[in-house]
């Protein structure tokens, strides 16, 4: 699954074995402990940093497969199956509400966590890969509620708070086999992520990249996703894509990594070393600060998304968005030209 360095720029090296080599460059995040006012400055800041002692999730590092097998219960949970190692979401809403042309890149199958389980130590190169994606909720059985009732609450609601954060609306555990990437999008939500057993690689991009990364319309089941793919980019497609640079770090057991809501993340288990449980906290962004110029760019991606959906919304009919929007910008808001008659250059 290695991939070649494309294009110029020195991808930081992951010190792990067998990662793939990506076309862009990376910075490390900074890892640091909760305690250090630095670490506050860049959750305030919404930039992204890993925190390595928070002891948000201690109760639930025994999270191992055997550990879920016997506490999850006996529901069946919301598994995708891969024909590869990418799990590119989709809105299956999306997909029944204006049915377009649209072949899902995964199944979603729901299984009990014991047929989950078998499939995932059976597994054999050329098999399906699975991937569990289940929000947390009161079906599970006693023995992880309790441990859920056990996680660093007063920590978090401290940050909450500090950070003047909207509500809590959900966690999701996730669990993964080696080697299975979770390809680059974003999210309207701030995010704990919350790494329980093995190792899992992150790539954030600040939300100024939307230009380079190309995001699915809105009306897309794949909307928050980018269209590019890091295994085999098309430069004449996606111009820009040469300045993309990115942030990359590897989580183990324990640490927390802060994802700021409008990042864009790429996430993948790292191979050869067993597979991986995580769960996230996802958090309302606070509400609507006082609006100060220039706007920040993750407040831009907001508005975009809002023009988008209210075309969507009076035109009905996703095929006419489009259309739509290159007669008002082509010749009048496109091309150098333009961009100098309206004084922006
Ligand atoms: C997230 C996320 C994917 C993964 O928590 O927002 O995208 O594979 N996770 O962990
Ligand atoms: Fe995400």
């Amino acid at each position: 699954m290695s991939t070649q360095s494309t294009m110029n720029g020195d991808t930081a090296e992951s010190g792990y074995p067998h990662v793939p080599k990506y076309f862009f460059p990376t910075q490390q995040i900074p890892k640091l402990s909760c305690n250090d006012p630095l670490a506050d400055e860049l959750i305030s800041q919404e930039k992204p940093v890993v925190l390595t002692d928070t002891k948000l999730c201690e109760s639930a590092l025994k999270w191992d497969l055997d550990y879920l097998a016997n506490n999850m219960g006996n529901e069946r949970y919301m598994v995708f199956v891969s024909q590869n190692n990418r799990f590119k979401y989709y809105d299956e809403a999306k997909m029944k509400q204006y049915r377009i042309n649209f072949n899902p890149p995964t199944r979603r199958v729901d299984m009990t966590f014991t047929e989950f389980v078998k499939k995932l130590r059976e597994w054999k190169p050329g098999d399906e890969r699975v991937y569990l994606q289940q929000g947390l909720n009161n079906t599970f059985g006693r023995g992880i509620v309790l441990d859920f009732l056990q996680f660093n609450w007063q920590w978090l609601n401290v940050q909450q708070k500090k950070h003047n954060w909207g509500p809590l609306t959900s966690n999701l555990l996730l669990v993964g086999m080696e080697s299975n990437i979770t390809p680059v999008h974003y999210d309207e939500q701030q995010n704990f992520f919350c790494q329980l057993i093995g190792k899992k690689r992150c790539i954030l991009f600040a939300p100024e990249h939307y230009e380079r990364l190309y995001p699915h319309p809105v009306y897309h089941p794949h909307d928050r996703q980018s269209q590019v793919d890091f295994d085999m980019p098309d430069l004449e497609k996606f111009p820009g894509l040469d300045q993309l640079q990115g942030w990359e770090t590897v989580i183990g057991p324990g640490e927390v990594l802060y994802i700021p809501m409008y990042w864009w993340h790429h996430i993948e288990s790292l191979p050869n070393l067993g597979h991986t449980v995580s769960v996230n906290f996802w958090y309302k962004g606070g509400p609507t600060e006082s609006v100060e110029y220039p706007l920040k760019p993750r407040q831009k991606l907001a508005i975009m998304r809002n023009v988008e959906k209210m075309l969507l919304e009076a035109l009905k009919d996703p095929g006419e968005v489009g259309p739509l929007l290159r007669s008002l910008v082509l010749g009048r808001y496109s091309g150098e030209d333009a961009l100098k008659e309206e004084g922006n250059l």
